[in-house]
C-alpha cells in the first residue's frame, strides 16, 4: 500500500433498486485506486465489472464474498449480479484456489493425444481430482476445455500461461518446479494477470466523464419521456376507437 487517498472519482450512477452502496471495506487502498481508476474509464460503471473481479482476484488470489460486496458497491449493482456474473467465467474463480491453478487441456486434440492419460496421472501424482486444491495449498488442479494451443497436444496452462505439451514425467517436473519456486519468474501467483500496471494510454478526466454521464441521462430520460408520450397516445387511440365501437354497436 501507498498509503494514498483513494479519489473519489465521478459520482456512480446505480441500477434501479440496488441498494445504497457501503464504504468499500476489504478491497486495500491500491486496489480501489486502480478500481476507481477502471471504472471511470466507461459510461456505464458496471461495465467495468469484470475487470474489477480481476482486480479484485488479483489482491486475494480468488474473489472473496467482501470483494464482491465492494465491487458491487463500485459499479452500482448489487453483490449477486456480481456473484452472477462472475460465476460464469472460468477464469474468475468464487472459491479459494491454490498459488496455480494448473489446466489440462481434455478437449479433442488433446484426448486423442493421450490428455485422459495425463489427466489421470495428473490426479494421482497430486492426490486430488480435478478441480481440487492440494493439500500444502499450492495446486489446484482443473480439467480444461480447448486451450488454444492444440498444436502442442495434450497441453496444459498455469494460471492461464502456457506451459506446452505435457508427459507424465515433465508434468511431475512442472509441479516440483512450482513447488520450490523456479518458475516463479515467468508465472506469478493465481489471479496476476499482469505484472506492470499501465502508466500511460487511455485517461479519463472525471469531471468529462461525469459530464457525458449527465448528458446520456438528460438523453435516455428524453427518450423515456417520448416513449411514454407515444403509449399515452396509443392507448387514448385505442379507447377512443373502442368507445366509437360501443356507441356504433348500442
Ligand atoms: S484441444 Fe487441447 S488445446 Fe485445443
Amino acid at each position: 500500500m501507498n498509503g494514498a487517498t483513494p479519489p473519489t472519482g465521478v459520482d456512480l450512477p446505480r441500477r434501479a433498486g440496488a441498494s445504497k452502496a457501503p464504504a468499500p471495506r476489504h478491497l486495500s487502498a491500491d486496489t480501489l485506486v486502480a478500481a476507481r481508476e477502471i471504472v471511470v474509464l466507461y459510461p456505464e460503471p458496471r461495465s467495468a465489472l469484470i475487470p474489477l473481479c480481476h482486480l479484485a482476484q488479483g489482491q486475494d488470489g480468488w474473489l472473496t464474498p467482501e470483494a464482491m460486496v465492494d465491487i458491487a458497491g463500485l459499479v452500482g449493482v448489487t453483490p449477486a449480479e456480481v456473484l452472477g456474473t462472475a460465476s460464469f467465467y472460468d477464469m474468475l474463480h468464487t472459491e479459494p484456489v491454490g498459488t496455480y491453478v494448473v489446466s489440462v487441456c481434455t478437449n479433442i486434440a488433446c484426448l486423442l493425444n493421450g490428455a485422459a492419460e495425463l489427466l489421470e496421472h495428473a490426479e494421482s501424482s497430486l492426490g486430488v481430482n480435478a478441480g481440487g486444491t492440494t493439500a500444502d495449498g499450492v495446486i489446484t488442479l482443473e480439467e480444461s476445455e480447448c486451450l488454444a494451443d492444440c498444436d502442442r497436444a495434450p497441453c496444459a496452462q498455469v494460471n492461464h500461461r502456457f506451459v506446452g505439451a505435457q508427459t507424465p514425467g515433465s508434468f511431475d517436473r512442472l509441479v516440483a518446479d512450482l513447488r520450490s519456486g523456479a518458475r516463479s519468474g515467468e508465472i506469478p501467483d493465481h489471479g496476476t494477470l499482469i505484472r506492470v500496471r499501465r502508466s500511460t494510454g487511455l485517461q479519463a478526466d472525471p469531471a468529462e466523464v461525469a459530464s457525458e454521464r449527465a448528458a446520456m441521462a438528460e438523453a435516455q430520460a428524453e427518450r423515456a419521456a417520448a416513449a411514454a408520450a407515444k403509449a399515452a397516445k396509443a392507448t387514448k387511440a385505442a379507447k377512443a376507437t373502442k368507445a366509437t365501437k360501443a356507441e356504433g354497436g348500442s
